[in-house]
């Protein structure tokens, strides 16, 4: 058990190899395609963090029978679903809780969006902060009835489904691609084609999936952004699939390597899906000297990475860039901390609606390790190289500031101490072990 306020020591050298945690998207998206399939799916290696399992729970509670068959040596799961498919989902008998997970709780309303039941979905205190009108509005144009604090536009929400939607055609005013998959998910329960119009393109992990599972779901690149069309009435095959590692835990180690001056680190079996990748390729840019050897492509392309000690240069972020990016500028703010003049990241806007308000908990974190960061309107601006010293922060008890935190404590001088350390169990349950196995 990692305590809830740890306390971490500068680390002299860095080496060693690391499988990751199962993609968080994926996972969710592994479990509630099981769902809406009519027999038994099976999904190797999904991750196992406190996210993942809550749509697990949720999966079961809609009357599908969720087993876990095993897991591996890094601690993700092998599970096995047996459902009777979206046709015949059950009423949940009582609240559907999402835990810290807006993943769940948003695409799961677009599949309740589709069922002829009422159900409750709600979260912990910084999930029912975070904006649902995003989902809520275009789930209305489509037919369900939601109810919720301030206009239906905080959870805990109300939703009654109906078996028959009305297909929408809907450019989301945010990127997000819990948005994106909420109506499409919904789109399968819609009279005609759903089509969502996309300013910038985003995780496309739902489209490969439900294509996977033999759905008709069209896309087309515009500019930076994407239509997706999906026509209403198709059922998911079942089927048996594999996780690959999580890109956005895998971004921690990346630039752990990268920034501290004694670092070799391998990631195995890392995703590396073009709408995912965009972490790897700005630190690249950076000028990190990451390696990437190819593993194929099972739907989901995949390779292994390798990263050592670099000289890093500021860089230019652009709002697409960031968009793209969106979990891993937390971490980018910290390896731009130790490049070569001035980095912009711009359009960070959304990090205000995580899981914390990641602006002001990475500036105020990342200043108290004496690096110059600020943030002027929608942007984050980091000045460096900066050496770093040790620091009594706190991670919001936001999983990916934890990470962040403890990445920046073992490249600066002295002792750190992080509240909320426990907090990387959402997404990155062996994180602080792993972080012990590669200190040397
Ligand atoms: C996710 C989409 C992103 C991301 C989150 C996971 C997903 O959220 O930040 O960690 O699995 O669809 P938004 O859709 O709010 O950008």
């Amino acid at each position: 058990m990692v305590p809830a306020t740890l306390t971490l020591e500068p680390a002299g050298r860095l080496a060693g190899d690391l499988r990751l945690p199962g993609d968080k998207s994926i996972s969710h998206r592994g479990l509630m395609l099981a769902l809406l399939a009519r027999g038994t799916s099976t999904i190797h290696g999904a991750g196992d963090g406190a996210d993942v399992r809550s749509t697990a729970a949720i999966v079961g509670a809609l009357g599908a029978e969720v087993d876990q068959l095993g897991r591996d040596d890094v601690g993700n799961v092998d599970y096995r679903v047996d459902s009777p498919g979206l046709d015949a989902l059950a009423a949940p008998g009582a609240t559907l809780d999402c835990g810290n997970s807006g993943t769940s709780l948003r695409l799961f309303a677009g599949i309740l969006a589709g069922q002829p039941f009422g159900a409750v979905l709600d979260g912990d205190a910084s999930l029912r902060g975070r904006p649902m009108g995003r989902i809520v509005e275009p789930l209305r144009a489509m037919g369900a009835t939601i109810d919720g604090p301030a206009r239906g536009t905080r959870a805990p929400l109300t939703i009654q489904g109906r078996r028959r939607l009305a297909a929408i055609d809907w450019a989301p005013p945010v990127a997000s691609a819990q948005v994106k998959s909420a109506i499409v998910l919904a789109g399968l329960r819609a009279a005609g084609t759903t089509r969502v119009r996309e300013a910038v393109a985003t995780r496309d992990h739902t489209e490969r999936m439900l294509r996977a599972r033999g759905v008709d779901v069209r896309t087309r690149a515009a500019g930076d952004g994407m239509l997706v069309e999906i026509d209403g009435g198709a059922i998911p095959a079942a089927l048996e699939e594999r996780v690959p590692g999580d890109p956005s835990a895998a971004a921690f180690w990346l630039v752990a390597g990268a920034i501290h001056p004694d670092a070799e680190i391998q990631l195995r079996d890392c995703g590396v899906n073009p709408t995912r990748r965009m972490g790897i390729d700005l630190l690249r840019r950076m000028g990190a000297g990451v390696e990437e050897r190819t593993r194929g492509d099972a739907g989901e392309p995949r390779a292994d990475l390798r990263v050592a000690s670099s000289a890093l240069q500021a860089i230019d972020i652009g709002p697409a860039e960031t968009a793209a990016a969106i979990d891993e500028i937390p971490i980018l703010c910290l390896a731009a901390t130790q490049a070569t003049g001035r980095t912009t990241i711009r359009g960070a806007g959304e990090l205000r609606h995580k899981e914390s308000d990641r602006i002001a908990g990475i500036v105020t974190g990342l200043r108290a390790f004496g690096a110059r960061v600020q943030n002027q309107g929608d942007d984050l601006i980091v000045d460096g190289p900066t050496p770093l010293h040790g620091a009594a922060v706190d991670s919001l008890d936001d999983h990916r500031l934890a990470m962040t935190f403890a990445i920046a404590a073992i490249v600066a001088g002295g002792k750190t101490t992080i509240r909320g350390a426990s907090s990387a169990a959402i997404s990155y349950p062996a994180f602080f072990r792993d972080l012990e196995r590669i200190r040397r």
